[in-house]
């Protein structure tokens, strides 16, 4: 039997994979359960569902990996996989991966024949305290993230930590990114307990109960703002710069994954939080070599600084033609809407690049 982690979104820590599923598709007539994976986690998760009643490979899809593959290309095929295997509007879809499959899954079935039921099981850690909750489902175009979407939650979510037993030591660590922006926006307590934990030498046991808290922490924003007006932008800290990053370090030809680029945009975004809102300096630097410990850096350049200003100017979260951050005031304390002079912007990369000067 499943632990409830919250009622309003049904998200649920398994004990047992198995017994877990099947209490959850009970329901569903047997061939109206249809599963969706990609190709890694096809080979290193989906023999863990192997024993459950009610999934068979006769309804499984497996889709290539990667976020060049979320795509309306990749869409097409689930929604043509449904229809031709007899999906109707009693149908349930279970994604299987991480945010890939979660989000390109989740639209899929929001969007087949006005919406079916889907429920995700994220094996990443990134997926399970971000990507998979929340509600937020969709694929990219036209060379943009998550450009053609809806809000539409999971019926829902089946947390198991087991599954990072063949999760790479790095999509670890990026994971692990979200836990400390969650933290940090959250409370003083949560940010102590988070930074006892080393994520290079991780007990299970302790993760496990971290993971917990962290999904608790982006449920407490989702819920009161599932439609992202105000309250929910506080899980954008870090990622207006974070993205930037993230941007340029695939166009210069030295990718990072995501939580890596949100760790580097969340020391700028510290810096920034200081100029504009007086969040202590003491902390900035203290965090901010934490997070180089934690994930090292991606050095930049003077020269640099231009184009990673252009693209945070490119943020699909401005409005306006302004540069929208949410930033602190202290730990734990968010405001959102807060904008910033280039001059400003510019001087939280001379913060950051200062900090890899002996990278
Ligand atoms: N990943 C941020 C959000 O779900 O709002």
């Amino acid at each position: 039997m499943f632990p409830l982690l919250s009622k309003d979104a049904n998200i649920y820590i398994s004990e047992d994979l198995t017994e877990d599923i099947e209490k959850l598709i009970k329901t569903i007539p047997e061939d109206k359960v249809f599963i969706l994976t990609d190709e890694g986690s096809y080979r290193h998760c989906f023999p863990k569902l192997s024993e459950v009643k009610g999934i068979s490979e006769d309804r499984l899809l497996i889709i290539p990996p990667g976020d060049e593959n979320k795509n309306a290309e990749t869409l097409q095929k689930v929604w043509h996989f449904l229809s031709e295997k007899g999906a109707d509007r009693k149908s349930l879809l279970i994604n299987l991966g991480g945010g890939m499959p979660c989000d390109l899954g989740g639209f899929a079935a929001s969007t087949f024949k006005r919406g079916i039921q889907f429920i995700n099981i994220p094996t990443t850690l990134l997926a399970q305290v971000d990507a998979s909750i929340g509600g937020k489902t969709g694929i990219n175009f036209d060379g943009l993230k998550n450009q053609i979407g809806v809000f539409n939650q999971a019926s829902a979510v089946l947390i198991d930590t087991s599954f990072f037993d063949t999760l790479s030591h790095e999509n670890m660590v990026s994971g692990f990114a979200e836990m400390i922006k969650h933290a940090l926006i959250y409370s003083k307590e949560s940010w102590k307990k988070l930074r006892k934990f080393d994520i290079h030498d991780p007990d299970m046991d302790v993760l496990r109960e971290l993971v917990a808290s962290s999904i608790m922490i982006k449920n407490h924003f989702v819920q009161n703002d599932p439609t992202e007006q105000f309250l929910r932008k506080a899980l954008n800290f870090g990622h207006t710069y974070g993205h930037a990053f993230e941007s340029y370090a695939l166009k210069s030809g030295r990718p990072v994954l995501h939580g890596y680029a949100v760790a580097y945009g969340m020391i700028c975004e510290l810096y920034l939080s200081h100029l504009r809102l007086g969040f202590p300096m003491t902390d900035v630097i203290d965090i901010s070599n934490y997070l180089k410990e934690v994930f090292g850096l991606f050095k930049i350049e003077t020269s640099d600084y231009k184009e990673l200003f252009r693209l945070m100017t490119h943020d699909k979260k401005n409005e306006a033609n302004r540069i929208n951050f949410t930033l602190l005031d202290e730990i734990g304390q968010i405001q959102v809407n807060i904008n910033a002079s280039e001059d400003e912007a510019i001087s939280a990369f001379e913060f950051y690049r200062d900090l890899c000067k002996d990278c």
